[in-house]
C-alpha cells in the first residue's frame, strides 16, 4: 500500500468511525430507557445526553413519561446553563421569574437557588420552598413543570419531596370528589411569601412584586390537559379560601386536604446528586424543599428553569 493509499484508508476509517459513532449516539438517544423510581411517582430516564440536540422522538418519549410518572430524573448531566435552557425550551415557553434579582444576568430563564456566596454576596434565592406547593400556582397561568439542575449539593440533607396529586384525588370518596369538583380556590403569592418568612429565609416582597401577582382563582381539582386525568389542586403554598366562602369557613376542608394530599403513599423523596436533572410536573405534583442542612457550611447550588403552562380547568 502506498502512503497515499494508507492515509486515504485511515481517513475513511476515522470518518467512518465518527459518523458511525454519531449514528450510534442518535440511535441510543432515540431510545431512552425509562425506569420507575418509586411506587408513588417518578421515572429515571437513561441513555440521554442533554448536551445534544435530542431528536423529536426522544422529547416525545420524555413528555409521555412525564405525563405518566409526573417526574423525570436524568442523572449525570454536566450541562451549561445554555444547554439547560435549550433542553427546557423543547417542552414549551419559559418563564422569567418575578423575583428578578435571582436570575442569571445573561440568561434570565434561569432562576438560581443557592446559599453559596461569591464576593460576599449570596448567589441566589436561599432556603426557599419549605412548604408544600406547586410552582407559580399563584399566577393565572401556572407552570407546566420545573426543570432543576443540581450543581452543588450537601453530602446529606437538602432533599426535595414530591406528592402525587392524581393519587391523592383518586383516593378520595365519591362524595368528597363530587364536592371538590364544584369548588374553586383563591391563591395569592403573598401567602407563599408569608410561608417563607415564617421559616426565616425570605425577605418581604416589594409592593411592585405583589402588584404583579394579584390573587387568582383555580379549580380545586384540575384536569391534566394532556391526559385528562384529574388531580387535587389546592396546596398550602398559596391557597387562601374557597370561592364564595370565608377563610375561616374554608380552613377545615383545606386542612383536611393538605393532610390527605401528603399521605406517605403518594410521596417520593429525592436525594440529590450533583448533575441530577429533575423535571417535575407542576400540574399533578406538589413539592417541598427540606431545609435540614447547615446553611452556613453546606453548599447547595441549583439552577431552575420553569416551563409555562395553561390556564387550569
Ligand atoms: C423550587 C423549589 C426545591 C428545592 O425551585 O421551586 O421549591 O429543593 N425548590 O430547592
Ligand atoms: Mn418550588
Amino acid at each position: 500500500m502506498t502512503i497515499t493509499e494508507s492515509v486515504e484508508k485511515s481517513r475513511k476509517t476515522l470518518g467512518g468511525a465518527s459518523s458511525r459513532k454519531r449514528d450510534e449516539r442518535a440511535a441510543k438517544s432515540a431510545k431512552p430507557e425509562i425506569r420507575r423510581v418509586s411506587p408513588a411517582l417518578g421515572a429515571e430516564v437513561l441513555n440521554v445526553d442533554l448536551r445534544e440536540d435530542l431528536p423529536d422522538e426522544t422529547i416525545a418519549e420524555m413528555r409521555k413519561a412525564l405525563n405518566e410518572n409526573c417526574l423525570l430524573l436524568i442523572r449525570d448531566q454536566d450541562i451549561t446553563p445554555e444547554q439547560h435552557v435549550a433542553f427546557s425550551r423543547r417542552f414549551g415557553e419559559l418563564e422569567i421569574h418575578v423575583l428578578t434579582e435571582y436570575l442569571l444576568p445573561d440568561l434570565p430563564e434561569v432562576l438560581v437557588l443557592s446559599n453559596v456566596k461569591k464576593n460576599g454576596k449570596i448567589m441566589g434565592r436561599a432556603g426557599v420552598g419549605e412548604y408544600w406547593h406547586s410552582d407559580l400556582q399563584y399566577l393565572a397561568k401556572p407552570s407546566l413543570g420545573s426543570i432543576m439542575h443540581a450543581i452543588e449539593v450537601p453530602e446529606i440533607g437538602g432533599d426535595t419531596m414530591f406528592a402525587n396529586q392524581f393519587a391523592a384525588y383518586e383516593a378520595l370518596s365519591d362524595g368528597m370528589r363530587d364536592l371538590l369538583d364544584g369548588l374553586e380556590v383563591v391563591h395569592h403569592f403573598a401567602k407563599a411569601r408569608y410561608n417563607s418568612v415564617q421559616v426565616g429565609y425570605a425577605r418581604p416582597y416589594s409592593d411592585e412584586e405583589l402588584k404583579k401577582t394579584p390573587p387568582v382563582t383555580h379549580p380545586a381539582v384540575r384536569t391534566h390537559p394532556e391526559t385528562g386525568r384529574k388531580a387535587l389542586y389546592a396546596s398550602p403554598g398559596c391557597a387562601l379560601n374557597f370561592v364564595g366562602m370565608t377563610e375561616e369557613e374554608s380552613r377545615p376542608l383545606l386542612e383536611f386536604l393538605y393532610r390527605h394530599a401528603i399521605n406517605p403513599r403518594f410521596l417520593y423523596r429525592h436525594k440529590w446528586r450533583a448533575n441530577d436533572i429533575v423535571f417535575w410536573d407542576n400540574r399533578s405534583l406538589m413539592h417541598y424543599a427540606v431545609q435540614d442542612y447547615d446553611h452556613a457550611s453546606d453548599r447547595r447550588h441549583m439552577h431552575r428553569t420553569t416551563v409555562s403552562g395553561d390556564e387550569p380547568y
